[in-house]
């Protein structure tokens, strides 16, 4: 650690104001990484931190997870205070157990069963934006992303219509997207606080985690009996309660916890991919105009894909993703950490890590400054990612994690984002409205924008 360079810690908080300033951590710690070296160390309050966006660096720590390295356990912690014992959060065996039920109920076939929903869901955001191009007035794009990926995910968490979108007041569909800023607030806070003293936002928050209990409760007994049956489970909440032999059930609260960590991880990371592939759309007509063109061809008839082989074909809108993913990856680090002392080869030789170490992987770099890989880095193109001129699975380019726990909603989350952006763009001409302010970017445990608003007119042309 004495040897790394990295930028002069202050007494009490070390670097974390100067990591808050700007509101978007991550990109302060990518310019470190242009200071220092792609290896260096900040310090979190007192605590030194290994950063690193050497891409061999973090294939390696990614790789040789659950046993020589974990999630850091400081955000482990406080992930399982509000979503108890759920599969982002845990390790070792257990996580094993719980990656298998996560990873059965996202694959390929699942998500075919699974489409009739994000079908109608999709239908359903359709008709919303189409209100509003009739009223002419702002879309928070942001705002019906979230709400449409909630709909999506609760249906595939839970097997419940939660309709986020076309809810009013203060439900779910506007306490959910809360809870990233409120982990990033405790991840962050130089002590656990909310142990001693509940100020308000604390008290939000536990009546936010209170409602999706009584949510996850209601649909438990129906779950339980339809998987006594012997049936398939038809989302994650039956998978989880489904008896297996040689197994012990979970237990309710880990069933709980696992909801709701499915709630979560699928809600804020997808809508704000899908909100800024919109962005980037609005401030490229002519890409607009691309993706409109592919849609009227693959859609023909159909307003919105019916099925994962269609969302297969809309080639030019997954570009578009991928190309939002690497300008604007919304978990731009992955926080690790060493369970044993490791000593790994680094691009300007060994670097030790002691056990316990706190190492943070800066997943973001390369794929924004990679300029051998990516031409023109700064520079808004999804036709890099036609052709298979670039694969999608390999670093830097790695906006899902990598290695064994790797994100499991990969591929929904793909085909989400690719249905909203070619399903939109043929409907609607977007205007940008920066009438809140400039588009900007914030970072709160993951990474979303701000300000992000249009205005739609139905399609003339
Ligand atoms: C664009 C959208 C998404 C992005 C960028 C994203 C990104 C990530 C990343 C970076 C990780 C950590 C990976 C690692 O440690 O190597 C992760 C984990 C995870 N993601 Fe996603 N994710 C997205 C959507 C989803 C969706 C839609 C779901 C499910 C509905 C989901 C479920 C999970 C789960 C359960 C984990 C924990 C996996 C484990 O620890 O084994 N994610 N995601």
């Amino acid at each position: 650690m004495a040897d790394l360079p990295g930028p002069k810690p202050g007494l009490i908080f070390g670097n974390v104001l100067q990591m808050r300033r700007g509101g978007a951590g991550n990109r302060v710690l990518e310019g470190w990484a242009d200071t220092y070296g792609l290896t260096y160390r900040f310090h979190l309050a007192r605590r030194p931190v290994v950063a690193t966006a050497d891409p061999e660096v973090v294939d390696v720590v990614l790789r040789r997870r659950p046993d020589d390295f974990r999630r850091s356990a400081v955000a482990a912690t406080v992930i399982d205070e509000i979503a108890p014992h759920g599969v982002f959060a845990a390790e070792g065996d257990r996580w094993r157990r719980l990656r298998k039920v996560a990873t059965q109920s996202l694959n390929a076939a699942y998500l075919r069963q699974y489409f009739t929903t994000i079908t109608m869901v999709s239908g359903r955001l359709l008709r919303l934006w189409e209100s509003a191009a009739d009223s002419g007035e702002r879309v928070d794009v942001l705002d019906h992303m979230m709400r449409y990926t909630l709909d999506v995910t609760a249906g595939l968490a839970m097997g419940h219509d939660l309709n986020a979108l076309e809810s009013t007041g203060d439900g779910l569909h506007r306490r959910v997207p809360e809870l990233f800023p409120a982990f990033a607030r405790r991840i962050y806070a130089p002590f656990p606080y909310w142990r001693y003293v509940k100020l308000p936002q604390d008290r939000r928050l536990d009546a936010t985690v209170r409602e999706i209990e009584a949510v996850v409760r209601d649909r438990f007994a129906e779950a339980r009996e339809r998987m006594a049956t012997g049936a398939s489970p038809a989302n994650f909440l039956e998978a989880l309660v489904k008896p297996i032999e040689n197994e012990q059930q979970l237990s309710d609260g880990e069933v709980f916890g696992n909801v709701a960590t499915m709630l979560l991880a699928g809600e804020d990371t997808t809508s704000s991919t899908a909100a800024w592939a919109l962005h980037f759309l609005a401030e490229h007509p002519e890409m607009h105009q691309r993706v409109r063109a592919e849609a009227d061809e693959v859609l023909g008839d159909q307003q919105v894909p019916a099925d994962p082989a269609t969302v297969g074909r809309l080639r030019y809108a997954e570009a578009v993703v991928n190309e939002a993913l690497r300008l604007q990856p919304v978990t731009p680090l992955v926080p690790s950490q060493s369970l044993r002392d490791v000593t790994l080869d680094h691009r300007d030789g060994k670097l030790f890590l002691a056990e316990g170490q706190l190492i943070f992987l800066i997943t973001s770099y390369g794929a924004r400054r990679d300029r051998v890989r990516f031409p023109d880095p700064d520079v808004f193109r999804p036709e890099r990612w036609l052709n298979g001129k670039l694969p999608a699975e390999a670093l830097p380019f790695a906006p899902f994690g990598g290695g064994p726990r790797f994100c499991p909603g990969r591929n929904l989350a793909m085909i989400e984002a690719t249905i909203v952006v070619s399903v939109l763009s043929r409907a609607f001409d977007l205007e940008p409205d920066h009438s809140a302010g400039p588009v900007g970017e914030r970072t709160a445990f993951t990474s979303f924008p701000t300000n992000l608003g249009v205005r739609l007119r139905h399609r003339t042309d």
